[in-house]
């Protein structure tokens, strides 16, 4: 067995180097589909080796093989930052390996869980007494509501924006639920006028689209829906984020009105993958939908078992990173983050809305800019395709009324007008060819 020291130190060095350099790397993996796969061995090996020939293989093999989500100028889907506490809370987390299937297998997680998860709910402004409690991702906190919402309901319909994110109507399929997309307005808004609403079981309204990141009207759809019978779910799993800072919260205008809530602190509070919270305001119902204990559990000191309020028994020790970016950084290191994020997004936002050339085409909200070039889809599909093969920067896109659109996304912690400059300037350039 080799060192653990020496490997744990030469593996923090290793960390420490490409958090230096990963700004010096292409953003976008530049190797084509099967590179990597052709390269790596077929089966295990037979006798040991060295973990430095993990590490020599990490530089050799994996790092050409990233997309660098940890690079200044990922600016595609909604951009992240794994944070160094928790980084070296993850680490943390697997050393204790807890396995906090129930309040005696892990009271520390169990705890812990509940009291950071609850910090958030503070930090960002949202009702006393809602339970809160770490999901995997969005996609399974929002099937999770959505059992929820089929379990209390007895109902079979999920309603949704056109522009909800897809994990809905994943969820919505694999339970076997009927979807129901209503149409936006011109600020791609969910329309609450005219809602049919009688047979709903479940209404997501979302704050912080991921097309767009538009707003539904969440207090109007909360009232109707509660009128119908229908449990409400809002999915801000990005925008969530941002009500750590006053001026963002008028975004969470009914949000109070939400039978359950997602928010991702691994996409927009600095957390390592993978980090989505859950919070319901009715959490007894919520439990009795999840919760099954075989004899093999039960036990007589009749603790909180987290894994009664969703589909997994396996729960990991997410919050120890969650409680090491909360500490290290404060809510006052993490708001200057997200305002700073917030800055960059309306200085290019900016120069989009002073060039004839460009064109800004959905409101500006958070840190999302959504745009095009004045020419054709071929072409504004082009430039985007040659910039992000050049690594320079990644950027993704989407489609409005059925026109190509850019999206400029912030949310690396290493982001400065420098890199927002250089991305400005490469799509130009490419655009002047
Ligand atoms: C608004 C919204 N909801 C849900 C999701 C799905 O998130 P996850 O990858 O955590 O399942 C996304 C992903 O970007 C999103 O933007």
């Amino acid at each position: 067995m080799s060192d653990f020291r020496a490997d744990g130190y030469a593996a923090i060095d290793w960390v420490a180097r490409y958090l230096e350099g990963v700004g010096d790397l292409p953003v976008l993996a530049q190797v084509e589909p099967g590179e990597l796969s052709a390269k790596l061995p077929l089966s295990a090996p037979e006798e040991a080796e060295p973990f430095a020939h993990v590490l020599r293989d990490l530089d050799d093999l994996i790092v050409p093989a990233l997309t660098n989500w940890q690079h200044p100028r990922f600016f595609a889907y909604f951009a992240i930052t794994a944070a160094e506490p928790g980084i070296l809370a993850e680490l943390l987390a697997a050393a204790l390996n807890q396995n906090a299937i129930l309040w005696r297998a892990s009271p520390a997680s169990t705890e812990l869980e509940l009291r950071t998860v609850d910090w958030v709910r503070q930090l960002l402004g949202l009702p006393d007494g809602w339970h809160g409690h770490i999901e995997d991702t969005a996609s399974t906190s929002t099937l999770a509501a959505l059992i929820a919402a089929r379990h209390i309901t007895g109902r079979n319909v999920v309603v949704c924006s056109e522009h909800a994110h897809s994990s809905v109507e994943k969820a919505a399929r694999m339970l076997g639920m009927e979807l129901r997309k209503v149409a936006a307005d011109d600020e791609m808004r969910m329309r609450a006028d005219g809602l049919d609403l009688g047979d709903a079981a479940a209404v997501v309204a979302t704050v912080g689209t991921t097309s767009f990141a538009s707003v539904d009207p969440v207090r109007e759809l909360a009232a109707r829906a509660h009128e119908a019978g229908a449990w409400v779910h809002v999915d801000a799993a990005y925008a969530g984020s941002s009500w750590i800072c006053e001026e963002e919260r008028w975004s969470q205008d009914g949000v109070e009105l939400a039978d359950s809530l997602v928010v991702n602190p691994h996409k927009w509070l600095m957390i390592p993958m993978d980090c989505s919270l859950l919070w319901t305001s009715r959490p007894e119902e919520l439990r009795t939908a999840f919760s099954l204990t075989p004899e093999y559990l039960r036990t007589a000191d009749d603790a909180f078992a987290l894994s009664e309020y969703g589909p997994a028994l396996g729960r990991r020790f997410r919050s120890l990173k969650l409680w090491a970016v909360l500490r290290c950084y404060g809510r006052t290191g993490l708001q200057r983050i997200l305002r700073e994020h917030v800055r960059l997004a309306n200085v290019f936002a900016e120069w989009v809305e002073a060039d004839p050339e460009w064109e800004l085409c959905a409101p500006q909200r958070f840190s999302l800019v959504v745009f095009r070039r004045n020419a054709s889809d071929e072409e504004n599909e082009r430039i985007l395709e040659q910039v992000n093969r050049s690594g320079e920067m990644f950027l993704s896109h989407t489609k409005l009324d059925g026109r190509y659109v850019m999206r400029l996304a912030i949310g690396n912690a290493r982001t400065t007008e420098h890199d927002v400059r250089r991305a400005w300037d490469a799509l130009n350039k490419e655009a002047g060819r």
